[in-house]
């Protein structure tokens, strides 16, 4: 809004017309003249506004409504259940710019601060204050009452309506100097219509429930609203040449996010309180009759139709056709690819521009390249994020448009997320162009676009651009992964997992790439990670190069710029979540800290949910000679662990052809996996005396990279972890080969040993099966025995031994070896590892041997007469 000068004064006149003795003339401002999203206001536009200042800050907002008395809201001076002492406040009448000599303007101490009995929480209504000044106020051209609405005074649902502040002028985002009084348009909502867009779920999944005595002024796709500092300003409504108060600035629901307008006190509904309070003052404040009531009929009744507002941005036709997608055309380099985050502005990655002269003579000769707009814009401005430079989390610059782009269904821009939102695990994703890469991404060379190197020369032959060829790369599908997993997978061991709310450090999204052998690394791409909920789609993140070749890549979550993105824009599209179905039991009631890790990321780390089926990610299975299949455990990325007795025939020496498939869930895998196969290249055993080791180690002809359908497992020093619950992984059937897990309890090697009598080697570990469990899987693949700590992460415990569903040859004996071979096997800490009681004598009692029935019944006699003998 543009600035004129004062306007000639207006004289008041007494008013000796009114239908009603008034004492007071109120609600008059400057004939002509006629927050967030707002515009300055002119002075004198609104002689009613105060500003109220606690030990000399301005807190809230206030009106004057008499000579001696402000009206404002009681959030404002109640903290805590106790009234702020009035001598701490104080009240600035006639100001315009708080920042200018306040010459003209008027400074009052507060005598007293009243607030209805039974106000408590802004959310339950009654939130008003009167302030009674000190020394009344010189009324005059900049400092006059507004007119207070009777009990009986109804301001029609559609009534376009003005509030006023010095608050903020977009969440967390303060009045920037000459702090210039902002005004902003807001239409009353009818009081069904407010409440249908408070029933619905919204930031942080809240409903309200909206009571007597408050109203509702706003729209349904936000973007206009009141702000923090603004509370306790005026509503301010005209009617006839007078304006009336409809409310008092109360609360909201963050500010102008959509289907959340702003909640004001209902002034005419406390005509009695506050007649009571004023009671004696002369002049005390005016209530002048409405002229005429509003028409009620059809202008009103749409408004109390329950329709909410849907979000404006990130809708697309179909995915990969983003009509945000930019492309910033800097004479001398390639296209730098980005999105569009307004009507004006658009996200780019800084490094793409950090070596230009950026010098505003330059930005002249850059182009924006936008969806189905028939000439490229024209650059205004570029502003770096301030930390680009050295932090690749903030590799991010804004660009702003010299012309703001009309919005349609394309050009349209992307949704960005609020700082607490919280992408659901499992959340369906795409990757999309990002920056200068793409040429070297898992993508392009399945026939992405390969851009030019040409430096564009101004004026653009358009049609080169308009129709851009399909860009499968694009297409990237992608599934997010579990806060816990993404956080831990590149090892900050103990440390804790950002619960939802809380933005995370990386978002990792599973999906499925080139054979790693082709691409090697994938370090040149820059991708930015597009998230969809509820049809809508967030740019989620941005690549983080660093990432190195650990799979799932991880990405920067782009959460934590929303508010200088915002500050910079004014208007980007932020949007709540829209997604909120996690259940009660969901991840967030829980306190997860990450495992410990290898250099080479953390082992034990299952996914969940578990990505496009893949469950057990170290789970291999081992072809031995095109015949037998055996179960394997990845130990490392070059490494898995499996039984002797699968692998080599008894008394053969000979290295037989095996293939070790990883990523696979099934025979028929799901189509959305990733399987990875190595050929063996060596068998190693431990140096035992007589006996067949038990264990042998599979040496891969190259490494795997981590990825949600392979990843090493931990391993353990021996006995059992703590607290941890343990299952016997294998296959029910050695052809379909569908992982099942059966939870067992592991038994105490004393316990074992009287139970196998004689019959066990040293090391041997034996189970008991859950109630039922016990035919889940077959034993000819020498399933593993695992546990899960109480920390989460999985361990290696044991592998069955020849023909034994019950049997395990322990992994700790063998520690020394598995390290000695395996640099990078990773062996949980042995602290706090048993929980296996010292052993007493050796005496079992009888009848305890395999011969007396089922082990379970055995176990059982065991127990009982363990206890019997105390
Ligand atoms: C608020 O009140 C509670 C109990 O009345 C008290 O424990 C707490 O310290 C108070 N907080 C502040 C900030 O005064
Ligand atoms: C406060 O009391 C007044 C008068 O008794 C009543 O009209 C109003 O509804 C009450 N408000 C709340 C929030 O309890
Ligand atoms: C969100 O609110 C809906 C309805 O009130 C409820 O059913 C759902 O459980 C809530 N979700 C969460 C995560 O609180
Ligand atoms: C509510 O909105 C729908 C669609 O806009 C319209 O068809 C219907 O007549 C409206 N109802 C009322 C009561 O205005
Ligand atoms: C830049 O980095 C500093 C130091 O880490 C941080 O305090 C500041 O908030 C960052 N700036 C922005 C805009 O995020
Ligand atoms: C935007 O649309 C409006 C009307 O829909 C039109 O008058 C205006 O010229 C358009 N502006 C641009 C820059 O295309
Ligand atoms: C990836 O980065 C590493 C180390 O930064 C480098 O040695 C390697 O050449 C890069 N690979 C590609 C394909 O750019
Ligand atoms: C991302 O990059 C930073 C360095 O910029 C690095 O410290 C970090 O480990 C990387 N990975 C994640 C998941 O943040």
């Amino acid at each position: 809004m543009s600035q004129h000068l004062l306007l000639p004064l207006v004289i008041l006149a007494p008013s000796p017309t009114q239908e009603e003795p008034e004492d007071l003339d109120c609600g008059r401002s400057e004939p002509s003249a006629r927050i967030m999203g707002g515009s300055d206001a002119q002075a004198g536009t609104w002689p009613w506004q105060v500003s109220l200042s606690q030990k000399g800050n301005h807190i809230c907002g206030g009106s004057l409504i008499a000579p001696s008395w402000v009206l404002s809201a009681a959030h404002c001076f109640v903290k805590n259940g106790t009234l702020d002492p009035a001598a701490e406040w104080s009240v600035l009448l006639g100001v315009h710019s708080q920042d200018w000599p306040l010459d003209d303007a008027q400074v009052r101490a507060v005598a007293a601060i009243l607030v209805p009995d039974n106000y408590s929480r802004v959310e339950l209504g009654a939130d008003l204050a009167l302030l009674r000044l000190a020394s009344p106020a010189r009324l005059g051209p900049a400092v006059r009452p507004v007119c207070l609405p009777r009990s009986s005074h109804r301001f029609a649902p559609g009534t376009a309506c003005w509030a006023t502040g010095w608050g903020d002028v977009q969440e967390a985002d303060p009045l920037p100097l000459p702090w210039v009084l902002q005004e902003v348009e807001l239409r009353l909502l009818g009081e069904a219509a407010c409440q249908c867009l408070y029933s619905r779920p919204g930031p942080f999944n809240l409903t309200f429930q909206l009571l007597p005595g408050m109203l509702c002024a706003g729209y349904r796709e936000g973007r206009r609203d009141t702000c923090q500092g603004d509370s306790g300003g005026p509503l301010v409504c005209e009617e006839g040449s007078r304006w009336f108060q409809a409310g008092i600035t109360s609360f909201g629901f963050g500010c102008g996010r959509r289907n959340r307008p702003g909640v004001f006190t209902a002034v005419a509904s406390y005509e009695a309180w506050i007649r009571e309070q004023v009671m004696g003052s002369e002049p005390g404040p005016a209530f002048p009759t409405q002229s005429r009531q509003p028409q009620s009929g059809p202008r009103e009744a749409p408004d109390e139709n329950c329709t909410i507002a849907l979000p404006e941005c990130g809708k697309a036709t179909r995915p990969g056709a983003w009509p945000w997608e930019a492309q910033v055309m800097v004479p001398g380099s390639r296209p730098c690819h980005g999105a569009l985050v307004s009507e004006s502005w658009v996200l780019a990655p800084a490094s793409c521009f950090l070596d230009s002269d950026r010098s505003p003579r330059y930005l002249d000769n850059w182009r924006v390249l936008l969806p189905s707009r028939p000439r490229a814009e024209q650059v205004a401005r570029l502003v770096p994020h301030e930390n680009a430079s050295w932090d690749d989390a903030s590799d991010l610059a804004l660009l702003q448009l010299r012309v703001p782009v009309n919005l349609s269904v394309a050009p349209r821009p992307v949704c960005l997320p609020q700082p607490e939102h919280y992408f659901l695990p499992g959340s369906r994703c795409r990757l999309g162009r990002w920056g200068r890469g793409g040429e070297q991404g898992p993508g392009a060379e399945r026939g992405g676009v390969a851009e030019g190197p040409t430096p564009p020369q101004r004026g653009f032959a358009p049609s080169s651009f308009s129709e851009p060829a399909p860009r499968p790369s694009t297409l990237l599908e992608a599934e997010l992964l579990g806060g816990w997993w993404c956080h831990c997978l590149y090892g900050r061991q103990g440390a804790s997992v950002p619960p939802p709310r809380d933005p995370p450090h990386a978002l990792c999204p599973a999906y499925q790439e080139e054979e790693e052998e082709a691409g090697g690394c994938w370090n040149d791409s820059s991708w930015s990670l597009l998230c969809r909920e509820e049809g809508t789609w967030f740019l989620a993140g941005i690549r983080n190069l660093s990432s190195g070749c650990l799979r799932p890549r991880a990405f920067f979550p782009l959460q934590t710029h929303g508010p200088w993105i915002s500050h910079v824009t004014r208007g980007a599209y932020l949007e709540d979540q829209l997604a909120w179905d996690w259940g009660p039991e969901g991840e967030e009631t829980k306190i997860q800290s990450c495992p410990p890790a290898t250099e080479h990321g953390a082992c034990g780390l299952r996914p969940e949910p578990a990505p496009m089926g893949v469950l057990w990610p170290w789970l291999a299975e081992v072809h031995v000679a095109g015949d037998q299949v055996c179960t394997g455990i990845l130990v490392a990325p070059g490494w898995v662990l499996a039984a002797t007795h699968c692998v080599l025939r008894r008394g053969s020496t000979t290295v037989p052809y095996i293939e070790v498939y990883l990523g696979r869930a099934g025979a028929s895998p799901l189509p959305q996996g990733h399987p990875v196969s190595r050929l063996v290249i060596s068998i190693r055993l431990p140096r035992h005396l007589g006996l067949q080791p038990p264990l042998a180690l599979l040496e891969l002809s190259s490494r795997v990279k981590p990825s949600p359908s392979a990843l090493p497992i931990c391993l353990h020093p021996g006995g059992i972890p703590l607290g941890a619950s343990c299952w016997v992984l294998g296959w029910k059937d050695p052809q379909d080969r569908v992982p099942v897990a059966a939870a067992v309890s592991i038994l105490t090697p004393r316990l074992c040993h009287c139970l196998y009598q004689g019959i066990l080697p040293p090391g041997t570990l034996c189970v008991l099966y859950a109630e039922g469990q016990e035919d889940r899987c077959e034993v000819t693949s020498a399933p593993p025995l695992l546990c899960q700590t109480e920390g989460g992460s999985w361990v290696l415990v044991g592998l069955a031994v020849r023909g034994s569903r019950e049997l395990f040859a322990a992994i700790g004996p063998e520690e020394a070896w598995i390290s000695q071979t395996v640099e990078e096997a990773h062996f949980l800490p042995p602290s706090g590892s048993s929980y296996w009681p010292p052993e007493g004598s050796d005496l079992c009692p009888p009848d305890t041997a395999r011969a007396s029935g089922t082990p379970r019944a055995a176990v059982f006699l065991l127990l009982l007469t363990s206890l019997i003998q105390g």
